[in-house]
């Protein structure tokens, strides 16, 4: 049976992952500070015996150490991430983002554990090449924006991982996962489709930033954990990155549109300047879409889930929330 370490576990994606994994048989040690995931996303004490939660801090050295050592396969998620919290303390995106994955890396190297760490779009920053591929360059803002601290770090996060696999032999992925979006998604730090949902059902003002035209690519958290999956089965995959996104592109006022009709509320929306929105730390970027042709060739990866399949699916979770993850 696989036994694999999901950092970040009772997160919003790493919850579906330890979900799925457990589905399947295999065994799973969730570690999480709980600081943006939630116990709600994973079996709670001693329901599943073949799941483990421990609380702790990915930049805990020797927890990690110990955690990384117990098992086959290291997934790599937890990070400080939500463009609310990235501005609020880039220092803290910094620590948790770079050292953390750092402290990840290093135990995975140490005992030669197959490894995935989840990266960002964000890395394409300010690149004007649309559709964007794994083998662009990258050119992210000034860090005089505080935004641009979460790209940065997992850029770092990205060279030591590739580093690791060229220099010692690692066997590391790196993901770089475009907008995911499904059921347990918080609202609370800055993302989109769960903010929309909350705001159309409780008939508030869906807040739309900036004059809405901004487009984004959004991706089914089952489809993204199919592309992870075949990336953890998959020896190919070693030492590559991947984008793991949906190419559909939406300008995010056609969401809001298509958000309202969907609940059926009477909800309006109110346009926010982004410099209301977000302080100086902020910098908008227009468009964002993947170019997936080297994660089809790879790994036959086919997001096919629609967005209004998604967002049916968060609506309904919404106003009915789902059982716990067993
Ligand atoms: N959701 C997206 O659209 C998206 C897009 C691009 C990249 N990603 C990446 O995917 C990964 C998972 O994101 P998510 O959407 O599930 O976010 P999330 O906030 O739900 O999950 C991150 C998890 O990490 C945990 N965590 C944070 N700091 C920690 C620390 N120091 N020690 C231990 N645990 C810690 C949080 O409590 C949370 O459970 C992240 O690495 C993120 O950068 C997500």
């Amino acid at each position: 049976m696989t036994r694999t370490l999901i950092t970040g576990g009772a997160g919003f994606i790493g919850g579906h992952v330890t979900r799925r994994l457990l589905d399947r048989g295999e065994s799973v040690v969730a570690l999480d500070d709980l600081s943006t995931g939630s116990r709600e996303n994973v079996p709670a004490d001693g329901e599943n015996p073949r799941f483990r939660l421990v609380v702790g801090d990915v930049r805990d050295r020797r927890l990690v150490d110990e955690l990384v050592q117990d098992c086959d396969v290291v997934i790599h998620l937890a990070a400080r991430i939500g463009l609310k919290l990235v501005i609020e303390s880039p220092l803290k995106t910094m620590e948790v983002n770079a050292d953390g994955t750092e402290s990840v890396l290093a135990a995975a190297s140490r005992y030669g554990k197959r490894t995935l760490i989840a990266s960002t779009s964000e890395v394409y920053g300010l690149a004007t090449k649309i559709p964007s591929s794994e083998s662009d360059p990258i050119s992210f803002g000034s860090p005089e924006k505080g935004r641009w601290s979460y790209a940065c770090s997992k850029v770092f996060d990205e060279f030591y991982a590739l580093a690791l696999h060229r220099e010692r032999g690692l066997r590391a992925t790196v993901v770089r996962l475009f907008n995911t979006v499904g059921p347990k998604q918080s609202a609370h730090y800055g993302m989109v489709i769960p903010r929309f949902v909350r705001q159309a059902l409780a008939g508030e003002p869906l807040t739309v930033y900036g004059d809405g035209t901004q487009t984004r690519s959004f991706c089914y958290v089952g489809d993204v954990i199919d592309g992870l999956m075949e990336i953890v089965a998959r020896d190919e995959s070693v030492g590559k990155v991947y984008n793991i996104g949906n190419p559909s592109e939406i300008a995010i006022v056609d969401l809001a549109k298509r958000v309202i009709e969907l609940t059926g509320s009477d909800s309006p929306i109110e346009y926010v300047p982004f410099d209301v929105a977000f302080n100086a730390g902020f910098e908008e970027i227009r468009r964002r879409v993947p170019d997936i042709s080297r994660a089809r060739h790879d790994l036959g990866f086919n997001p096919t889930t629609t967005l209004d399949v998604v967002l049916k699916d968060v609506i309904e979770s919404v106003r009915a929330p789902q059982p716990v993850a067993r």
